[in-house]
């Protein structure tokens, strides 16, 4: 028989299903609302199952991350991220044949209208990237007015092969703009990370080609970055949607959550704190000054993971083919050395706080060149898969509403109003 939670709250007393899944839950929605407030206050959600996902599964306590089944690290070795794009968003790897033409269909849309050149441009030259490309994405709403058409599946198919193909472009002409140099326009002979690297960095060369080192490298930062479930900028995502917006509205507020430094700005704080240390001697300082309440140590500690982070691992091995070719960086013994003190002590071991995935892809992306500031827009490309990947399950999900949660009212009871002469 299933398990039910008893429960006894004022005059209301009953029994709530616990459904069996991966986790086990009980939906509190059961209670009827007019047999006296009985609610969960769970802030930040850290008890709180808010959906059924059939996208990905992590294990924190093991460290596990699948995608649709498929652990990330055979991801990250043998696919590519269009293709790990098509089985987020579609439910399964491709076919050869399904392969070519998703390929065809992403690569297709990487055009944006000039217009949106102009919305780039014309932010201030020190504007951070991350503005111009929250900004960029919301405004293509406006070039595909037809997207608001939710409902319709072949509409949100050709909104999300736009928005996924498009992302690179306007990354690219966000960091373009802020060196002052021209936009370049994508080219059909090349790749998706290919082609968005020639966007980046291509200056006076006709053709412009990676090293295929450093091009499988962001393929699979790109891969472990693709999706992770309902983290902030994935809830700010369906949360936005659940109020019946299209695909651009609701990546743009996705953008806007991944910018915080506790979500994806933390690869830029990473290098920020390492700059800061700025020799091994100070690595015992500093994380003294963490464990009195002097910061945090960023790229350590994850919501889910109570273990060493999936992608970390995989990580390592990546920043060490782009060692390789590009040379090592000096902040990466800094890390090392962090790495190392903190696995080996008590404050850091009893709060289960490990490498997360930003630990180390900042060093990476500064290895490929890339300016810090650029480092949030480079996590905000592939996980725009898994953007599209819920925005598309939350809309479809009979189970799903508007999302609205509670409060608990804390402030002042009802009181006269106060004439301004006599305040
Ligand atoms: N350095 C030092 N102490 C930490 C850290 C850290 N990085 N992370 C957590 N703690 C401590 C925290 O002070 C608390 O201690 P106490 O119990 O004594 O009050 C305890 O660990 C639990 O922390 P929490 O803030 O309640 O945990 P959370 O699940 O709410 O936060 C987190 C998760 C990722 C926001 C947090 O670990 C953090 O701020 N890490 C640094 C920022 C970072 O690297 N973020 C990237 C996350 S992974 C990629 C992504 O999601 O974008």
């Amino acid at each position: 028989m299933a398990d039910s939670l008893h429960i006894s709250a004022g005059e209301y007393t009953g029994d709530l299903p616990i459904s069996e899944g991966t986790i086990r839950a009980t939906g509190l929605s059961a209670v009827p609302t007019d047999r006296g407030p009985l609610t969960s206050y769970d802030p930040g959600f850290v008890n709180t199952a808010a959906c059924r996902s059939a996208i990905t599964y992590i294990d924190g306590e093991a460290g596990i991350l699948e995608h649709r089944g498929y652990p990330i690290e055979e991801l990250a070795e043998h696919s590519t991220f269009l293709e790990v794009a098509h089985l987020l968003i579609k439910g399964e790897l491709p076919t050869g044949p399904e392969l070519e033409e998703w390929n065809y269909q992403a690569n297709r849309h990487r055009l944006v209208h000039e217009n949106v050149y102009e919305i780039i441009q014309a932010f201030r030259y020190d504007a951070h990237p991350m503005a111009k490309l929250m900004a960029s994405v919301a405004s293509l709403m406006t070039f595909y007015p037809s997207s608001r058409r939710i409902s319709d599946p072949a509409t949100r198919e050709l909104n999300a092969f736009r928005l996924l193909g498009k992302m690179p472009t306007l990354a690219a002409a966000a960091f373009r703009h802020s060196i002052g140099r021209h936009f370049v326009y994508p080219s059909d002979e090349l790749g998706y990370v290919e082609n968005f690297l020639a966007m980046l960095f291509q200056s006076q060369q006709r053709v412009w080609r990676a090293d295929p080192r450093l091009v499988r490298a962001l393929e699979v930062l790109f891969i472990l970055h693709a999706d992770h479930e309902q983290n902030c900028s994935t809830t700010a995502v369906r949360t936005v949607a659940s109020s019946g917006n299209d695909l651009y509205t609701s990546c743009g507020a996705g953008i806007g959550a991944l910018f915080g430094p506790l979500h994806g700005g933390a690869n830029e704080a990473v290098l920020k704190m390492l700059r800061e240390i700025g020799s091994l001697d100070r690595v015992p300082e500093f994380i003294e000054g963490v464990k009195n309440g002097k910061g945090r140590l960023m790229g350590f500690g994850h919501r889910v993971y109570k273990n060493y982070d999936p992608r970390a691992k995989v990580l390592k091995k990546a920043a060490d083919d782009v060692f390789e070719v590009r040379g090592t960086n000096p902040l990466l013994d800094i890390a090392v050395e962090l790495e190392k003190i903190a696995l080996n002590d008590e404050y850091f071991v009893s709060r289960k706080l490990y490498p997360n995935v930003d630990f180390y892809s900042g060093l990476i992306y500064e290895a490929l060149s890339f300016p810090s500031e650029m480092f949030t827009v480079l996590f905000a490309v592939p996980r725009t898969a898994g953007w599209i990947a819920h925005w598309q399950e939350q809309l479809t999900d009979p189970d799903q509403r508007i999302i609205r949660p509670k409060q608990i009212y804390t402030g002042h009871e009802r009181r006269p109003y106060v004439p301004l002469d006599q305040r």
